[in-house]
């Protein structure tokens, strides 16, 4: 890093920023996951629609145009669903070859699509998913990130989200705690054990 990291919010689709975050999503979220098994352009797409369907906003930090993490905020993940479950063909031609390969994707595929209803909560806003990129942690970014998505749920008339985190994710359930995020439920996926942690704001 040359200089200070600007955050730049945007609700807009822009391509080359959209691509950088979904290279990060892969890089910093593949541990068990599953919709990094589809690569960059599945990842992409999903962006996409959630921001064409104005149910979501990205918070880049960014120096010199180098993305050093981001942050994507969603003000209803049960549409996010909704919007991929429209567009399925284009999301399962790109799925095919993997789910070939591998045909018990299929059941993780249906338990992605219905883990809203395991979660137990009314909240519907939510931090979708936060990567900074690995060789520059512990220097704020990460918070930085968080504190932009805070302005902007704010400014959306928005109090409180919730994020789901692996529980295994020591670093991560640590990170969403130091900023004061409340755990209020756990429940299982793809057979593993997830925290789930709400955040409110403004007060
Ligand atoms: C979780 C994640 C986004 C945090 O990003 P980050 O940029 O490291 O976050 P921060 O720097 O704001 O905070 C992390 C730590 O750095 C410390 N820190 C913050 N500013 C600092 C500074 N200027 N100097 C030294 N340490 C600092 C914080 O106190 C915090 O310490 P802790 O981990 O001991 O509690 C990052 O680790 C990541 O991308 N992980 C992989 C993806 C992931 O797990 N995402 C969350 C699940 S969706």
């Amino acid at each position: 890093m040359q200089s200070e990291i600007e955050y730049k919010t945007i609700d807009s689709i822009n391509e080359e920023l959209l691509r950088e975050a979904a290279i990060l999503h892969i890089d910093g979220l593949s541990y068990r996951s599953f919709i990094t098994l589809f690569g960059v352009k599945f990842i992409t797409e999903i962006y996409k629609d959630a921001l064409r369907n104005n149910i979501a906003f990205f918070v880049f930090a960014l120096d010199n145009n180098k993305v050093f993490g981001y942050v994507m905020g969603c003000t209803d993940t049960r549409q996010l669903f909704k919007s991929v479950f429209k567009k399925f063909p284009k999301y399962i031609a790109i799925m095919l070859p993997k789910i070939i390969m591998s045909p018990r994707l299929i059941i993780k595929l249906f338990e992605t699509l219905f883990y809203v209803d395991k979660e137990n909560t009314t909240v519907n806003s939510e931090l979708v998913v936060i990567v900074t990129n690995a060789n520059y942690r512990s220097k704020g970014i990460g918070a930085g990130l968080v504190n932009n998505l805070d302005k902007e749920f704010l400014k959306r008339g928005i109090n409180q989200y919730k994020v789901t985190v692996h529980d295994e994710m020591v670093r991560s359930n640590k990170f969403y705690i130091n900023l004061g995020m409340k755990l209020s439920t756990s429940f299982k996926m793809y057979g593993v054990k997830f925290n789930l942690y709400v955040n409110s704001i403004g007060s």
